[in-house]
C-alpha cells in the first residue's frame, strides 16, 4: 500500500489536506492524524470494518479497546449513557484537551471499538487539525496511538512514517505533538473513580473534581499474575524500544557512580543537566525538575536510542510528582520494570546438575554477593536431634537413623525414591524447612546491605523463585553436564544419565528464569553477569 503524507501548512485553515483525510475516513479507511498528545491512528468509530483495519495496521491485540475522539464535549451523550455529573464537570474544565474519560457506552459503539467491554473511552482533542478532521469526517473517530503495538508512541509525523509506511493510506503531518505522552485516562464507570493512565493532566488536578479518585496499581507496577487489568492496555509490554532499558535508582551522583562501576551500558538516557557528565553516547529526556519538558521528549528519546543502535541503556529515574507520574508510568514500562542500584535484593540461581552453578556462584561471591547455599542447608536441617530428622524417621522408619542419631542417607534414599508419592513426602518434610532458613539468611544479608544469592538446584520446585528479584538458570549442553558429573562423582554413563533425568521437573520449570547463563565455551561468565546487571 502506498502511504501519502499530507503536510498541514496552516493549522488554522480548513485546508485541502483536512478534506482529503476526511474523505478517506468517510470511505472506511485508516488515517494517522496529529493530536496534542501523540499521533493517532483514526477510523470511523461507527464502522466495524474500518476499526478492524486499525488493529491490523498496528498489530494490536483484539482485546485492547480504542478511545473515541469527538469534536466537542456536547457530543458525549451521543456515544455514552448514564453520564455522571462529574464527567460534565471534568470536561468543562479539561476538554478539549489531553483527558480521556471512560463511561458506560451506548449501543452505537460497536464491540470492535470497546473490545467487548460495556464502557467507552471518550476524548475531545484540542489540536486544531484533529478537531477539523473530526468535524469534516462528521463521525466520532476511534484512534489509538499511531505506533506499531508495543513500540513508543509517535510524537511527530516522521515517527508514524517509520512505523506505518505501507500499512495505511495516509498520514496527516501537523507538526510535533505538544504534550508528548498520551492523554490522562480516568474511569468514571467504577466506584470510586480510578486513574488508569497518568498524563499531563495530573491526579491532583482531577481530585478537585473527584476527591475519592484512586490511582490504579498498574500505573507504577507490573500487573500481578492472574489479575485482570482495569485498562487492558496496561497488561501489554509497552512503549519499548528495541534497546534494553534499565532504570538506575538514586540521584545524579548515584547514577554516575553506578555507570562507572558497571560497564554494561552502551548508551545513557539522562536529563539535559547530566549530558556534560556522560562519557558514553547519551540521549536526553528533558530537564531534571521540569516534567513537562520530559513528556515532550520521552518517546522521541526512546526512538533515538534505537536510531543510534543502543543495545543496553541505563536511564535516570524521573520524579513521580505531578506530571512526573506520567513520565514514570511510560519509562517504567519501556524498561520492563527493570531497576538497578535499588536496595540490595535476592537473586536466585538454579541450574541442571553438572551445569556449574557453583562456579557461577563463586564468581558472584567474588563480586561482593553473599551466597546462601541450599545444599548445605539441606544437610543442616537433618542434623542429629533436629525436628526434621524426627519427622523423617516417623514417616520413613526409625531405621533411617544410625546408632549415633545421624541420618543414614542410603537407607532414606532407598525408602524415599521408590515411588513419586514417597519422594513427594520427603520433599514435603524437608523443603519448607530449607526454604525458611534460606530466606532467613538471604534477608539477613540484604539487611546488612549485601545482595544475596540463593544457590538452589530446586529453586522453582521449592517455590523459592517467588522471593527473588531476579532468577538465573545456569546451563550447559547435556554431554558436558554428564561428563562433569561422571568426573565429579565417579558415576557410570548410565548412572549420570539417570541423575539428569531425575531433574526433568525442575528443568522444565526453570525455563521461566529471567536469564540463562551459559557455562560453556567461550564461558565469559563475568561478562554475562555484568550484562544481566545482576549486581
Ligand atoms: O492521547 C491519547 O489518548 C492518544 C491519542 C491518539 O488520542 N490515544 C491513545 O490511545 O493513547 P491508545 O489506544 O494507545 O491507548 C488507550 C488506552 C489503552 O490502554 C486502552 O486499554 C485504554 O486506553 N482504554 C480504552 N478504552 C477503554 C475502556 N473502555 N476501559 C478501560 N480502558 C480503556
Ligand atoms: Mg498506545
Amino acid at each position: 500500500m502506498n502511504t501519502v503524507l499530507y503536510k498541514i501548512t496552516d493549522p488554522a485553515k480548513q485546508t485541502a489536506e483536512v478534506s482529503a483525510a476526511a474523505a478517506l475516513l468517510k470511505a472506511g479507511e485508516v488515517v494517522a492524524i496529529p493530536t496534542e498528545t501523540v499521533y493517532g491512528l483514526a477510523a470511523n468509530a461507527f464502522d466495524p470494518a474500518a476499526v478492524k483495519k486499525i488493529f491490523a495496521a498496528k498489530g494490536r491485540p483484539q482485546d485492547n479497546p480504542l478511545i473515541v475522539h469527538l469534536a466537542s464535549p456536547e457530543e458525549v451523550d451521543t456515544v455514552a449513557r448514564d453520564v455522571p455529573a462529574a464527567a460534565y464537570a471534568l470536561m468543562k474544565r479539561f476538554s478539549p484537551g489531553p483527558l480521556t474519560v471512560i463511561l458506560h457506552k451506548k449501543d452505537c459503539i460497536p464491540p470492535e471499538v470497546s473490545a467487548g467491554l460495556s464502557t467507552v473511552a471518550v476524548r475531545i482533542p484540542s489540536h486544531p487539525v484533529a478537531n477539523a478532521i473530526i468535524r469534516a469526517a462528521g463521525v466520532p473517530l476511534a484512534a489509538p496511538s499511531a505506533n506499531l503495538s508495543g513500540f513508543p508512541s509517535p510524537t511527530a509525523a516522521e515517527d508514524v512514517l517509520d512505523d506505518m509506511t505501507g500499512r495505511i493510506p495516509a498520514i496527516v503531518d501537523g507538526g510535533p505533538s505538544e504534550a508528548g505522552i498520551e492523554s490522562t485516562v480516568v474511569t468514571l464507570a467504577t466506584d470510586p473513580p480510578r486513574l488508569l493512565r497518568p498524563g499531563v493532566i495530573t491526579a491532583e488536578q482531577l481530585r478537585e473534581f473527584l476527591p475519592d479518585l484512586v490511582v490504579d496499581e498498574a500505573v507504577l507496577h507490573p500487573l500481578a499474575e492472574g489479575k485482570t487489568a482495569a485498562s487492558p492496555g496496561m497488561k501489554y509490554k509497552h512503549y519499548s524500544p528495541k534497546a534494553q532499558i534499565y532504570i538506575v535508582k538514586g540521584d545524579q551522583a548515584a547514577f554516575f557512580g553506578y555507570v562507572k562501576r558497571n560497564p554494561a551500558a552502551d548508551a545513557l538516557l539522562v536529563f539535559e543537566e547530566d549530558a556534560p557528565l556522560c562519557e558514553k553516547p547519551c540521549v536526553t529526556m528533558g530537564k531534571t525538575d521540569e516534567p513537562l519538558t520530559q513528556t515532550g521528549r520521552l518517546f522521541t528519546a526512546l526512538r533515538e536510542l534505537d536510531r543510534i543502535g543502543a543495545k543496553t541503556v541505563f536511564a535516570r529515574e524521573p520524579s513521580k510528582e505531578g506530571v512526573g507520574l506520567g513520565v514514570c508510568n511510560r519509562l517504567y514500562r519501556a524498561a520492563g520494570f527493570r531497576f538497578l542500584n535499588g536496595p540490595p535484593r535476592i537473586i536466585g540461581v538454579c541450574g541442571q546438575t553438572g551445569a556449574g552453578k557453583s562456579t557461577v556462584c563463586a564468581r558472584l561471591a567474588a563480586m561482593g554477593a553473599q551466597i546462601v547455599d541450599t545444599d548445605m542447608i539441606a544437610r543442616e536441617v537433618v542434623a542429629p536431634g533436629s525436628p526434621v530428622l524426627a519427622e523423617l524417621a516417623a514417616a520413613f522408619g526409625e531405621d533411617i537413623l544410625l546408632p549415633n542419631g545421624a541420618l543414614d542417607r542410603k537407607t532414606l534414599a532407598a525408602r524415599a525414591f521408590v515411588s513419586a508419592a514417597s519422594a513427594a513426602r520427603l520433599s514435603a518434610v524437608t523443603h519448607p524447612a530449607i526454604v525458611k532458613i534460606a530466606l532467613q539468611r538471604a534477608n539477613a544479608a540484604v539487611a546488612a546491605g549485601k545482595t544475596a544469592v540463593i544457590d538452589a538446584p530446586l529453586l522453582f520446585t521449592a517455590g523459592l523463585q517467588k522471593y527473588c528479584a531476579v532468577t538465573v538458570k545456569v546451563t550447559a549442553p547435556e554431554e558436558t553436564r554428564i561428563a562433569r558429573i561422571r568426573a565429579r562423582d565417579g558415576l557410570t554413563e548410565a548412572e549420570a544419565k539417570k541423575r539428569v533425568a531425575a531433574q526433568a521437573g525442575e528443568d522444565a520449570l526453570s525455563e521461566q528464569a529471567d536469564f540463562q547463563l551459559k557455562n560453556y565455551p567461550p564461558y565469559e561468565i563475568d561478562a554475562q553477569i555484568t550484562a544481566m546487571c545482576l549486581l
